[in-house]
């Protein structure tokens, strides 16, 4: 049985407030392996694709703002159940409600904003996994 692989990603937010490590020390806890890891500042156009699903909600213009605001830390993450283990470390999406334990749940902050700065992306399926890998990846 092959790996499985997903794409996680320190937000700006996370790189911004020296989360790095930290959040890199729970991934490597939980016996995931770093195949690959850059720093990148992802232009409008790699944005537009990773977040294509999300085109037209009312989140999304802020959202491509935030994520142009610095760097994140890409991550080619490989293990078993790899794609629903790492959104299990990540936690629920809003960071006010996610489970204590989780990154978000013990780091991520509501800061009143349209867009919620919640540390950390991770693909949410092998489809999606494989298409973002390409994205963060070229
Ligand atoms: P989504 O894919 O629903 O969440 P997840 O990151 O948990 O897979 O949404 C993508 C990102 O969009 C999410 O991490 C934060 C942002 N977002 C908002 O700003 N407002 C919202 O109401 C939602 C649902 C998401
Ligand atoms: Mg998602």
């Amino acid at each position: 049985m092959a790996t499985e692989q997903t794409l996680v990603l320190v937000k700006p937010d996370g790189v911004a407030r020296g989360l790095t490590g930290a959040i890199l020390a729970r991934i490597e806890a939980k016996g995931y392996s770093l195949v690959d890891i850059r720093l990148v500042d992802p232009d409008r156009e790699r944005l537009e694709q990773h977040y294509a699903e999300h085109e037209g909600k009312p989140f999304y213009e802020p959202l491509l703002e935030f994520m142009m605001s610095g760097p994140s830390v890409a991550i080619r993450l490989a293990g078993n159940r790899v794609i629903e283990g790492f959104r299990s470390l990540a936690g629920t999406t809003d960071p006010t409600t996610a489970a204590p334990g989780t990154i978000r749940g013990d780091f991520g902050r509501d800061w009143g904003l349209a867009v919620q700065q919640n540390l950390v992306h991770g693909s949410d399926s092998v489809e999606s996994a494989n298409r973002e890998l390409a994205i963060w990846f070229d």
